[in-house]
């Protein structure tokens, strides 16, 4: 009886990390500690966001960052608050940020991991109460511990992360990641402060019914991308597009969808940032059945030149990626 009053609400973000390690004998939990750091930065940007408009974080902050985009001034507190938690928790060396021109040193050179993170992705949508995220990324230095970070620890191939994820900052919070054994979504539960695993072992439906993209670069696109969007359209997919990638990629994970960001005009190597947005997506979306390019090749298996690079995207399903294939093939 008093079992049906109080049923379980389900196992903690906490739990399942803990439960995780205990599956490698040999992890020495600095791993698990610092998801867990970035669980705790996440639960504040989810009170930062929440309270925006009461305590004066919307709008510009008067600063452009060294990719030339205004930054608001939720990029500016994510990005310290996210900076701040990964210095506190001890298990980084270095991190990279789509907000920083180049790499911090957090000056705990006994981490064996960096960091690299989109601390507000969607800062259009800040202020009109739209879905905005967070992106993450994980990898192993190549440097010797015990030494500072060298750019070399930043610049691997994304088939490197050991783990990655996004927290969406949506009707409800989200955080989803990803160490490279499936793809695992917990929702936060405010009132007792815990992420609790809602959506395991998340799997993107393999027959794809939305396509995401901003159509008013249409005329930008290459004429491939022009015929597969002409192809959705013959076939009554449906179109979404929220202009938050995080929120975008989310749904299109849940329900079966294609995300598209080509080069344009304006954004000849396309406007999304490979380290900071696509590879961690590729990981997921790869973790979760289906699949990442550039329009030639994998994502995971670029070799970045340098922290800021962008690159064209397209992720979401086998039969929309091969259909989008094949439409290159044409081209
Ligand atoms: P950010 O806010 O981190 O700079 O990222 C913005 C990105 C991404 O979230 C989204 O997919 C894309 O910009 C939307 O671009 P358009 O407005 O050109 O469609
Ligand atoms: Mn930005
Ligand atoms: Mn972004
Ligand atoms: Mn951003």
């Amino acid at each position: 009886q008093a079992d049906k009053l109080t049923p379980s609400i389900g196992i903690t973000l906490d739990r399942f990390i803990k439960q995780k390690q205990d599956e490698f004998p040999f992890a020495t939990g600095e791993l698990s500690q610092l998801l867990r750091d970035i669980a705790l930065a996440g639960k504040i940007i989810h009170w930062e966001v929440n309270r925006a408009g009461l305590a004066n974080i919307t709008g510009s902050y008067g600063n452009y960052n060294v990719q030339g985009e205004e930054q608001q001034k939720l990029d500016v507190v994510a990005n310290v608050r996210f900076i701040r938690a990964l210095r506190n928790g001890g298990e980084v060396c270095g991190i990279i940020s789509e907000e920083e021109d180049s790499f911090i040193d957090t000056g705990n050179h006994q981490g064996k991991y960096v960091v690299a993170i989109d601390p507000l992705d969607g800062s259009s949508n800040i202020d009109v109460n739209v879905s905005i995220g967070t992106i993450f990324s994980i990898y192993r230095r190549v440097s010797p511990v015990g030494s500072p970070p060298i750019i070399e620890d930043f610049l691997q191939p994304g088939n490197r992360q050991v783990a990655a994820g996004y927290i969406v900052y949506g009707s409800s919070t989200m955080l989803v990641y990803t160490t490279g054994k499936g793809v695992n979504g917990f929702t936060y539960e405010q009132s007792i402060g815990e992420f609790i695993l809602s959506h395991p072992s998340i799997k993107v439906p393999q027959e794809g019914k939305i396509y995401s993209c901003n159509e008013g670069n249409l005329l930008d696109f290459s004429a491939g991308v022009q015929h597969f969007i002409e192809q959705c359209r013959e076939q009554r997919l449906s179109a979404r597009y929220i202009g938050s990638l995080v929120a975008d990629f989310h749904r299109n994970l849940l329900k079966g969808g294609i995300f598209l960001y080509p080069s344009t005009q304006k954004a000849p190597n396309g406007k999304l940032r490979l380290l900071f947005e696509c590879n961690p997506m590729a990981f997921l979306m790869e973790q979760a059945g289906g699949m990442a390019t550039d329009g030639k090749r994998r994502i995971l298996d670029i070799e970045p030149k340098e922290i800021h690079q962008r690159t064209p995207f397209f992720v979401g399903p086998q039969n929309l990626m091969e259909r989008l294939n094949q439409c290159f093939q044409q081209e």
